[in-house]
């Protein structure tokens, strides 16, 4: 049963590898009703289809306008007026949007998890918890050599050589800093399970209330 009110929105930022979707899939499963959408910031990165593989490879995906935040925005406020969106998909080993896009429906909790979801202030200010997730670099750069060269495609010289370039300098200089917005800082990510049960409280308790003013 949904609850037709203005769905939950949270917001789950950390630097690349912190764990982020590891969290986000740990909140999911906590929870005990699955009316919940998780949507991933990397899905809004720009549409590049008048660029060559060439131009794409060397983009730099770890700046805000990387992003289609206009896009991501749009469509968060229409989940938050409980309509239906076409989300876009993205291929990392093309570095594009693919054409097919995925209709996601309306939900009671929606999760929103990307490296650059604070920094932007009307986004921030749509999102009802935020949380932070906290892990160590040399640990978060060991996870996406081996996440980076399983699952996307990449060699193991292309992963160092973006982690120098662009991904760490972009960290300092656009994750780190918005931990200070964050309401709740998770150290070690979705393995932390005394963080998550507090957060899956919280949460409950969030749609608890919605219920009773419904
Ligand atoms: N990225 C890339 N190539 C692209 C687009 C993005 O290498 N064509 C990289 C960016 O450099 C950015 C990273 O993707 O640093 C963002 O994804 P990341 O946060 O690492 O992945 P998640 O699975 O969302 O996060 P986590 O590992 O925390 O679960």
């Amino acid at each position: 049963m949904r609850m037709n009110k203005r769905p939950i929105l949270i917001g789950i930022i950390g630097g690349t590898g912190s764990g982020k979707s590891t969290v986000a899939r740990s909140i999911f499963e906590s929870l005990p009703e699955k009316n919940i959408a998780i949507i991933q910031q990397d899905s809004y990165y720009k549409d590049q289809s008048h660029l060559t593989y060439e131009e794409r490879v060397k983009t730099n995906y770890d700046n805000p306008l990387a992003f289609d935040s206009e896009l991501l925005k749009k469509h968060l406020r229409e989940l938050l007026q409980n309509n239906s969106i076409e989300k876009p998909i993205y291929d990392f080993e093309q570095h594009n949007r693919k054409k097919e896009k995925e209709l996601i429906h309306p939900k009671d909790i929606i999760i929103l998890e990307g490296i650059m979801i604070l920094d932007d202030c009307e986004l921030r200010q749509l999102l009802d918890i935020k949380i932070f997730v906290d892990t160590d670099a040399d640990v978060r750069i060991i996870r996406r050599i081996v996440r980076d060269i399983r699952e996307r495609g990449r060699t193991l010289e292309s992963v160092i050589d973006q982690y120098l370039t662009t991904v760490r300098p972009a960290h300092l200089q656009f994750v780190e800093p918005n931990k200070k917005y964050a309401d709740i800082i998770i150290p070690e990510g979705g393995y932390n399970q005394v963080a998550i049960d507090i957060m899956v409280a919280k949460i409950k308790s969030i749609i608890e209330e919605k219920r009773e003013n419904r």
